[in-house]
């Protein structure tokens, strides 16, 4: 199978772009390079220099080579900024996707998959969240992610386009070589990182949540399970199956923030100076997804654990010198 992975040397698409090359895939990479790496690109792929955003580059692309899916990964990732460049956002994230499915399907491609995220139901009353939960973004991240899946829906309408959006939670963990090389530090995992490796102490906000042990508890899925998922999409498609629907790609139970820390420090070694603070106005107890769907569609569930995401990314991260890590995000 030919694909084209769009965003490739970013953190997740380089996981899936090995895993789809380890499957014995064809595996070409589009990527800007934005806050993607050369070094994530699998030995053996194809790379093409190109933005998204430009027109004639992106239909060059198409008309140079076929492809049988597309994984689009490529987007403006940081919630923050969004609020401030919402232009920005949306014409990235949603007319990025219009731009490519158009010259995509003109060629003859009939498969996409899309990253999407959980930031399209916005602030969710219900838990598990389904793919039926109210889809309402709260900053123009989300929005943009609705926006590209609406696309998607509309080429289904008119020229059959076989597509999947895979909503993520939170992703986490390494492989080959591969790890999420953010310059931000504000989710738990890459805040114990930050603190542990240096010598900072780590707050753990709120402890009287109605959960077991009273901290939230968010959904964590693996990396290497997040990249199988799409493997096993792709071939669906090829088979003839159609999947044209948004999926959850979720853990069903998630960790809480204590269960994180404790495994952090078991995996590391690392001594941590631990402190609680008070809760954060508007943090719910819980943001966990139900993977119900994505297992009746695609026969996926996480394998991968807590144990697994932490010691996988521990490994990553004591690998590289902590400034290769630093990266330009615009
Ligand atoms: N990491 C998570 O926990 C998470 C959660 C939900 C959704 N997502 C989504 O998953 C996808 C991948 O995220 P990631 O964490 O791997 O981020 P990343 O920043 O590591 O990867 C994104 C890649 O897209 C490329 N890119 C950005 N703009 C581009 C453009 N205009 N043209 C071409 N390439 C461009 C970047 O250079 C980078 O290689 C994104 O769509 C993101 O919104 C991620």
């Amino acid at each position: 199978m030919k694909i084209l992975i769009i965003g490739g040397s970013g953190y997740i698409g380089a996981v899936t772009a090995h895993i789809a090359s380890e499957h014995q895939h064809e595996v070409t990479i589009l990527d800007n390079n934005s806050s993607g790496l050369d070094d994530n690109v699998p030995k053996g792929a194809q790379f093409i220099k190109a933005d998204i955003t430009d027109q004639a580059a992106i239909e060059k692309v198409f008309s140079d080579a076929s492809y049988d899916v597309v994984m689009h990964f490529a987007a403006r990732i940081l919630v923050p900024e969004s609020m401030k460049r919402p232009y920005d956002y949306i014409y990235t994230n949603s007319f990025g996707v219009l731009n490519v499915v158009e010259a995509a399907t003109k060629s003859g491609v009939k498969n996409y998959i899309l990253s999407s995220s959980a930031a399209v139901y916005g602030a969710p009353k219900e838990f598990p969240i389904t793919e039926d939960s109210l889809k309402k973004p709260v900053n123009p991240y989300g929005e943009s992610k609705l926006i590209a899946e609406h696309i998607l829906s509309s080429y289904e309408q008119a020229l059959n386009l076989n597509w999947a959006a895979f909503r993520y939670f939170n992703v986490a963990g390494a492989y080959a070589g591969v790890g999420p090389d953010y310059p931000f530090v504000s989710h738990v995992i890459p805040a114990l990182f930050d603190a542990a490796y240096k010598n900072k102490p780590f707050t753990i906000n709120g402890n009287d949540y109605a959960t077991d042990d009273g901290t939230c508890v968010r959904d964590f899925v693996h990396v290497a399970d997040i990249g199988r998922a799409h493997v096993i999409a792709a071939e669906k498609m090829l088979n003839g199956e159609t999947l044209s629907q948004p999926l959850n790609l979720g853990s069903s139970s998630g960790y809480s923030v204590k269960q994180i820390t404790d495994q952090f420090i078991a995996s590391t070694g690392k001594q941590l100076d631990v402190s609680y603070a008070p809760r954060r106005p508007g943090d719910p107890d819980k943001l966990v997804a139900s993977n119900e769907r994505a297992h009746a569609i695609l026969g996926w569930e996480p394998e991968l654990g807590l144990e697994a995401i932490i010691t996988d990314q521990a490994k990553w991260y004591e690998a590289l010198p902590p400034t290769a890590r630093v990266k330009n995000i615009a």
